[in-house]
């Protein structure tokens, strides 16, 4: 079955899943969107009131910045990317997912990191890194340094939400996308091109 095939029917199983309390007070699960043949994932922390609404992942205000990054990697959402979230029901309120809701969602993120067995992963923010990294980790350390696990390459950078809060943020997660490109190039296209981060 091609990958496209298996997110189908992971999706399916996903959609059914009333494994903790989240789904009660979500309007729907939101499961991820992109190309299954994408090398690059994204991973944020969950869905807030528009990817709720929607059914879609990063499609607020924090999403339309994480679109204009992609743009800025010479890269599109659905062309060259997969979006997934630690847990795919919105949390009440837009609080963040305590850690058991978390690993109780991981099931579904490990399944879809096997499928898309992504090349290189972006952790958006402190519950991507702690969920897949490091239970105590701190973004504003842990940023900017490659993790290697699992034959991925983990990126962790501040959550766009973080940025439009601190704008002053961007130049450093600028910089932590910069070495995305850089190992994008090393490991996937070698003539990958961004308009705002020319090869040389
Ligand atoms: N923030 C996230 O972490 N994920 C989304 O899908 C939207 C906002």
């Amino acid at each position: 079955m091609n990958r496209e095939t298996l997110l189908a029917k992971l999706r399916a199983e996903v959609t059914g899943c009333q494994a903790c309390n989240l789904r009660k007070s979500a309007t729907q699960v939101v499961f991820g969107e992109g190309s299954p043949e994408a090398r690059l994932v994204f991973v944020g922390e969950g869905p807030g009131a528009e990817e709720d609404r929607t059914g879609r992942p990063f499609v607020g205000a924090a999403g339309q910045l994480l679109d204009k990054m992609i743009g800025a990697m010479g890269m599109t959402r659905f062309a060259d990317t997969y979006i997934l979230n630690v847990v795919k029901c919105r949390p009440p309120g837009n609080r963040a997912p305590v850690p058991e809701e978390a690993q109780i969602c991981q099931q579904h993120l490990e399944r879809q990191f096997a499928i898309l067995d992504p090349v290189i992963v972006v952790l958006l923010g402190a519950t991507a890194l702690r969920t897949l990294i490091d239970p105590t980790g701190r973004i504003t350390q842990a940023r900017g340094h490659w993790v290697h696990r699992d034959d991925r390459w983990f990126m962790p950078t501040f959550h766009p939400a973080a940025l439009l809060r601190n704008p002053q943020y961007k130049i450093k997660a600028w910089g932590d996308l910069k070495l995305v490109i850089d190992k994008y190039r090393e490991l996937v296209e070698p003539d990958h091109d961004s308009l705002y981060y020319p090869r040389l």
